[in-house]
């Protein structure tokens, strides 16, 4: 008696585990954004643009079709060790003893066949239809390289460079305009991926992986790198901006301009160039052409700082010129060691960079 109330709590720890297991799973893709915007809650369930919806219906498909299986697997487990647990005087006899059953081995083993094989289809379609995608024309191609722990994103076509930040223009009712991205990688592996818009793609180093978006709904949609990648992996955010096509020119018209000799903030001008800042920032129209740090021609057009740790606001650039392991410990910019001074005047010069 005291073993069959053990065996019981037993089974019902065992499905209170399962059940935890399936809801942890099931809003393991609600992730909250670190900045409060609530337009940028990210939802895998609730994707909205291409490819995430074909990703969805399919994923769907393969849940629904495993989770008829896990009924039906379940429920027999279940009725068989209701139906056929211990009983008082049990010892005493043997069960009848079956062997072997041509219908019941031919059903269990061709209908196993024929799932596996929807769920393949079903897959390798989506899968192909995904990736077979050719770029029409009015698409925009971007190169997207990850680093500790920013991207960097070019428009090559456009000769645009900029960084956090990808900005696309939306599919709407006068015509398809998917952007196509080329990911690298200049380290260690990332992964690009912002779950209302696709599926996650890895960036390697010395290796080339393609993917496209096309959004249809202007917005700002919220991502993360998915592939650890060292000590700030979880401050490797990504933003896409989906702007109506007129705007989105608009943007890139700002963008192509190099950086205007502004005669305002000349002592930071000048501090900017005697430090090492030149070094790993690139500032077009001037003498910094630096590659390792994030290009900085159109800073202040930038809503976030170090790759969305911090809103773009001038105190919180005055705190990541002055110590930028404040604000992100571990990240590859030193801290200059620079005086108040020189602080504020590098700050105001960053600021002409619109
Ligand atoms: Cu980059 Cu994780």
């Amino acid at each position: 008696m005291r073993l069959s109330l053990y065996r019981h709590h037993k089974m019902l720890r065992t499905l209170l585990l399962f059940a935890f297991a399936f809801v942890c799973v099931v809003f393991a893709g609600h992730v909250e954004p670190v900045l409060g915007n609530t337009d940028g809650v990210t939802s895998i369930f609730r994707p909205l643009a291409q490819p995430a919806q074909e990703i969805k219906e399919t994923s769907f498909l393969v849940l629904a079709i495993c989770a008829v299986i896990f009924v039906v697997v379940a429920g027999l487990l279940i009725y068989a060790i209701v139906r056929f647990r211990h009983r008082a005087g049990d010892e005493l006899s043997e069960p009848p003893q079956v062997y072997g059953s041509n219908q019941i081995e031919l059903a269990w083993t061709v209908l196993p066949i024929l799932i596996v094989f929807v769920l393949i289809l079903v897959t390798s379609r989506t899968i192909a239809d995904i990736q077979n995608r050719k770029a029409p024309r009015g698409a925009i191609q971007a190169t997207v390289i990850g680093h500790q722990w920013w991207w960097e994103i070019r428009y090559p076509e456009l000769g645009i460079v900029t960084a956090n930040e990808l900005h696309v223009p939306a599919s709407d009712g006068t015509g398809s305009r998917p952007t196509f991205l080329k990911l690298q990688s200049a380290d260690v592996a990332h992964s690009f991926w912002v779950p209302l818009l696709s599926g996650k793609t890895d960036l390697i180093p010395n290796r080339q992986n393609l993917m496209w978006i096309e959004p249809t709904k202007p917005g700002t949609y919220l991502g993360n790198c998915a592939e650890y990648c060292g000590t700030q992996h979880a401050r490797m955010l990504i933003r896409v901006v989906v702007h109506p096509p007129d705007e989105f020119e608009r943007w890139a018209k700002e963008q192509q301009q190099s950086a205007s000799p502004d005669t305002n903030a000349t002592e930071g001008r000048k501090v900017f160039f005697a430090t090492s800042c030149v070094n790993c920032h690139t500032i077009r129209g001037t003498s910094a052409q630096g590659k390792f740090g994030p290009d900085l021609t159109h800073l202040m057009s930038r809503e976030t700082l170090a790759a969305g740790a911090t809103p773009n606001t001038p105190d919180s650039l005055r705190l990541w010129v002055r110590d930028p392991q404040s604000i992100k410990v571990g990240c590859l910019m030193p801290n200059m060691q620079l005086t108040d001074q020189e602080v504020d005047q590098i700050v105001a010069y960053l600021q002409t960079l619109k």
